[in-house]
């Protein structure tokens, strides 16, 4: 993973006024976030994530055959934060473009790239998730401002026995949501003139309870729907990895599985929703802790504008405990 090292506290937010730090950890559980400087972009923590993530696993650049990177906050409208990924970590010109599914994105690529394993079309894929949406915010809008850090974190894939690695996924969709949570402007329909800035329709808008209705029905049902998919059922589950929206979302979709709190994976204290990059976040900092261990059963669940769902069922099939970090990538980041 690769964060940006400013941390910007609720008690920060409270100083600019009409919030406080009771408000944001009593509604959202979040007490800080990290932000992303002006010369720090969707593409350099994804491409520090993806050298990190190479490091981990003892993968050279020149070995992966396609990268996957789900974003909705790329450096550019166009080309692909996966192409300024490529080049960033020094891999060969294979493929690479981007995912958007915002917060659902994370998931929906790692299907997408197990597919390329599964397929035999490929032997190493890297899947990235990054986004910077504090960029991305209306500093006034205090319904949205305080939600949101930034990050990214990486994974690469390998082919596997049949039994492990990812088991199951189940996705969805619903465009009927799209103005439930989206940045109106900025793309063909609305481009960027005066009035867009005046009125700030290139920021992130968002009717917050109706998606937070939303993510409490959807985040505990396609969790145990990508379950069934694979003959299993929450009391099954080592280690639900949410996406960290809002603790009290995240304590529905438990209860809604049967999972008791040991069984989650929670940072949403420390980053907020860093959209993307929010489960692969999670799960690297769960694998970092010790909450994971060969042969756990791990299930990935996010949801987010779209409206976009999914869950990946995981049996873990790396020895945690024996990993290594001390072989090098060719090329490191400053
Ligand atoms: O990846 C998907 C991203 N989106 C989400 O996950 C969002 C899902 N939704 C949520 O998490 C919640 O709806 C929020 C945390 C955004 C809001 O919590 P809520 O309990 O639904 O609050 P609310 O929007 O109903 O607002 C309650 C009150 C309002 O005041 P009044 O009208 O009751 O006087 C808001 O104006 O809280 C006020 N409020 C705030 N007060 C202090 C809204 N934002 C703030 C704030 N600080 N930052």
């Amino acid at each position: 993973m690769s964060v940006p090292d400013q941390v910007l506290s609720n008690y920060d937010l409270e100083k600019r006024g009409d919030t406080s730090d009771e408000w944001i950890r009593t509604r959202t559980g979040i007490q800080e976030r990290r932000i992303a400087g002006e010369s720090t972009t969707t593409s350099t923590l994804g491409t520090q994530a993806a050298l990190n993530a190479l490091r981990d696993a003892g993968i050279s650049p020149q070995a992966v055959d396609v990268i996957v990177c789900a974003t909705t906050s790329g450096d550019y409208v166009w080309p692909s934060t996966a192409c300024l990924i490529q080049q960033g970590i020094g891999a060969s010109h294979i493929c690479a473009f981007d995912v958007a599914a915002a917060c659902s994105g994370f998931v929906y690529a790692l299907d997408l790239g197990a597919q390329y394993i599964e397929s035999g079309r490929a032997e190493t894929v890297l899947v990235v998730g990054a986004d910077t949406l504090t960029k991305q915010l209306n500093w006034e809008d205090r319904s949205t401002c305080v939600l949101f850090g930034d990050g990214a974190a990486a994974v690469m894939l390998r082919p596997c026995n049949p039994d492990e690695g990812l088991l199951a996924t189940s996705l969805g969709a619903d465009g009927g949501g799209a103005e439930l949570i989206w940045v109106p402007a900025g793309g063909t329909k609305t481009p960027i003139s005066q009035c867009v800035l005046d009125k700030k329709l290139n920021t992130i808008q968002m009717r917050g309870p109706e998606v937070y209705k939303f993510a409490v029905k959807v985040m505990g049902e396609v969790a145990i729907d990508a379950l069934s998919r694979c003959g299993l059922t929450g009391a099954d589950v080592d280690l639900l990895v949410p996406h960290q929206a809002n603790i009290r979302i995240i304590q529905s979709a438990a209860e809604r599985m049967g999972l008791c709190p040991d069984r989650v994976f929670v940072n949403v204290e420390r980053y907020g929703n860093t959209s993307a990059a929010s489960v692969p976040i999670a799960l690297s900092e769960a694998v970092e802790a010790g909450r994971i261990q060969r042969g756990d059963i791990v299930v990935l669940v996010g949801f987010g504008a779209g409206l976009t769902w999914g869950a990946n069922v995981i049996r873990w099939n790396r020895d945690e405990s024996g990993h290594t970090k001390a072989e090098s990538t060719t090329k490191d980041l400053e």
